[in-house]
This record gives structure tokens, sequence and C-alpha cells, in this order.
């Protein structure tokens, strides 16, 4: 499944080079901090055994490796994968001091790895950003092991519509706060929209298992205002 927006030449990765420096200070300040206690969640739910194989796709500044380093006490493996250079390049300096990453410049789309050598796949605050959901998942699919864990942090559709209404006049001040900060408000102008128009709970799980996903199920954070969707490969 194509993403419209995302296929606008250059309009992604346009955007995370504009905003890769202040990028872990603009989503502190959008999600006030939540973001964090969001992907300790995803964490949380992955329960990761040592020496284990994770693959955290679109890792941007490397906060889900951080997390799943701490979590099994350095004794595992992660890959780190991200289409954008500025990106790695931040994340490489902040972690610089864990020795078990590898940081790859490649797409959720089309990944250089071999077949199933994963125990898990992540892809936080990702997936929405690709040009092809499908390709994105199949290719999730195919790098897991059997028995391998899919996970996807992602923003999604708001269950009540009193919150939403909320969210929704709140969305309008993310550009004007990235003006401010970043000193342009395009990049979270694009956040924004493709956000509101990203596939729903169910219909990412229905792709989920159109990609030969099983046991598929999401779990709302916040209302909805973003969903942690996982499934296994088996
Ligand atoms: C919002 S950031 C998320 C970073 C990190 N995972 C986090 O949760 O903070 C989105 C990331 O997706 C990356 N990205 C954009 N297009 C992508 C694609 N086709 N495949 C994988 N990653 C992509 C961007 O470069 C950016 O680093």
């Amino acid at each position: 499944m194509q993403q419209k927006l995302q296929n606008t030449k250059n309009l992604v990765s346009g955007v995370f080079n504009k905003v890769h420096d202040k990028y872990d200070l603009m989503n502190n300040l959008m999600s006030f901090g939540i973001h964090k206690s969001w992907k300790k969640r995803l964490i949380y739910s992955m329960q990761p055994r040592k020496n284990k194989k994770l693959i955290d796709v679109a890792c941007g500044t490397g906060d889900i490796a951080k997390l799943y380093i701490e979590a099994t006490s350095s004794k595992s493996k992660i890959e780190c994968v991200d289409p954008n250079t500025k990106m790695i390049s931040l994340g490489k300096r902040k972690l610089k001091n864990y020795k078990n990453i590898n940081w790859k410049v490649a797409s959720a789309e089309k990944l250089p790895f071999k077949d199933s050598i994963f125990d898990y796949y992540s892809i936080s605050f990702g997936l929405r950003n690709t040009k092809n959901l499908s390709k994105s998942l199949s290719e999730a699919y195919r790098v897991l092991k059997k028995g391998g864990r899919f996970f996807c942090l992602e923003f999604s559709k708001i269950d009540n519509d009193y919150l939403d209404l909320i969210y929704k006049n709140y969305s309008k001040l993310i550009p004007i706060i990235g003006e401010f900060v970043v000193g342009d408000k395009k990049p979270y102008e694009y956040l924004t929209k493709s956000i509101s128009e990203f596939v729903d709970q169910d219909e990412l799980i229905d792709l989920m298992k159109k990609n030969k996903f099983e046991k598929c199920k999401y779990n709302n954070f916040n209302g909805g205002v973003v969903a942690l969707h996982s499934a296994w490969k088996l």
C-alpha cells in the first residue's frame, strides 16, 4: 500500500534533514516528554531476553536501541536502520558508549539483511514515514526468525470525541512551536498531515495479517493518540 504524501519527491528526507539537530528537543516539547514512556512501554511489552537480536527500523537518534540495551544489560545485538544519515550520525554520537549497535543506512521497504535472522523487529514513529506500508511489513516479516516478534509504535486514531477535539486543536499549535524552535513550520505541517492520513488501528492490523503476521493485536496509549501494534512470525 503506497502512501501518497510520503511519495512526494524528497519530502520525507527533506523534513528530517531540516529537523534532525532539534529532533530530540522537539519530541520532548511536543509530547511533554510522554514519548519516553510510550517507548518504555514498547520495550516492556517486548520483554526482551538476553543474547537476542533486535532490528530497530527508522531508528532516528536511537531511543529504542538505548532502552533495549538497558533492558538486556548490554547482552544483545542491535541493528539500527534509517535512510537519513543525519539522524544516524546523531544517534551514533548519542550512543557512542554502546558497543553492540550497528548502524545501517537503509529504508524499511528494502532491508539489506538475509531472511530470518532477527528475534525482534521494532519501528517507532517510523512506519507512517515509509513510502509503502505493505513492502515495509513484508520486509519486517522476511528478516524475522520463526518465533520472532514485531512491534510498531505509531500515532493513531483517538477513540474519544472530546479528547480528539482537544488533540486536533493542539495539533494546530505544533507547526507554530516548530517555527519557533526549528525556524520552519513546514516539517511540522507534514507531521500533522501524515498523522491524520495514516491508517487506523484496525486497518494496520489488516495489513499486518495480509503480510502473514499472526496473533496481531494493538494497545492504545493515551486514548489512541498512539497505538502499539504487535504480532508474531510463526
Ligand atoms: C519520527 S522519526 C522516529 C525516530 C525514532 N524511531 C523515534 O521513535 O524517536 C522517523 C524516522 O523515520 C525515518 N524514515 C523516513 N523514511 C523512512 C523509510 N522509508 N524507512 C525507514 N525509516 C524511514 C526518518 O529518517 C526518521 O529518522
